[in-house]
């Protein structure tokens, strides 16, 4: 088989397994992230501490849009450039946005969240994150994916130190944007990768990464 065949059919093999939306009906468009908010970027590093008691209270679509943006959204639409720096622009992170209604997929390119699995699996999250239960209690956890073979195939094993960085990148973005919005987060580390992938049905090829619950601090 042509090199070229090959190359597209492992690019199509890693999209698929990293959940990338096909345009259909279940896709949720976000409304458009605004670049203009009320508190400096100084506040907000000043104000942030991590959350661990959320209000049950749902966030709105806007405070989703801000924070998905701010994880991975596009800030470069001509170059499809993203919020977060990332090695050799090779973009190994897949985000997914965990409600008490599903779990969504977040496509950067289209600004659009599509789901995944319905149904409140935020307790299911929570047991692979040996059980902290404020995920169980947060109306939105964002969790950190990555298909590392995007940034080792150009950086061999240096690629995987590069990936790691990129996440801490993207979560601190997030946490900002939560404070930002009035709302508060906590990073998470301490999970079972095979729990959390089997939670987010996702493949062998993507490894979670990152754990960021999200909401009004109680
Ligand atoms: C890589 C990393 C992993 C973390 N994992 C957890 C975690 O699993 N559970 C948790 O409650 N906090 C976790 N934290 C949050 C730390 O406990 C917290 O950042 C630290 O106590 C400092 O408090 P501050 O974030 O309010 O400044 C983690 C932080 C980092 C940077």
């Amino acid at each position: 088989m042509p090199i070229a065949v090959i190359s597209v059919l492992v690019l199509q093999y890693e999209n698929a397994c990293a959940g990338k939306p096909e345009r259909g009906e279940e896709m949720k468009p976000l409304p458009e992230p605004t670049t203009k908010g009320t508190m400096s970027v100084e506040e907000a590093i000043a104000r942030r501490r991590s959350v661990r008691s959320f209000a049950s209270d749902k966030l709105t679509d806007g405070q989703l849009s801000q924070l998905l943006w701010a994880a991975q959204g596009i800030t470069d639409k001509g170059s499809e450039l993203r919020a977060a720096p990332s090695a050799g622009a090779t973009y190994p992170l897949e985000v997914y946005a965990v409600t008490q209604e599903s779990i969504c997929h977040y496509d950067p390119s289209r600004h659009e969240l599509k789901a995944v699995k319905t149904g409140d699996l935020r307790g299911k999250l929570a047991d692979a994150a040996l059980g902290q239960g404020f995920i169980r209690e947060a109306p939105l956890t964002i969790v950190f994916t990555a298909v590392p073979s995007r940034t080792t195939g150009t950086y061999g094993k240096r690629g995987d130190r590069y990936i790691h960085m990129e996440a801490g990148h993207a979560a601190q973005n997030v946490h900002l944007q939560a404070v930002a919005l009035g709302l508060g987060s906590v990073p998470v580390g301490a999970f079972s990768d095979d729990e959390v992938a089997a939670v987010l049905g996702c493949s062998g090829k993507e490894t979670p990464l990152y754990i960021v619950p999200v909401g009004k601090p109680l």
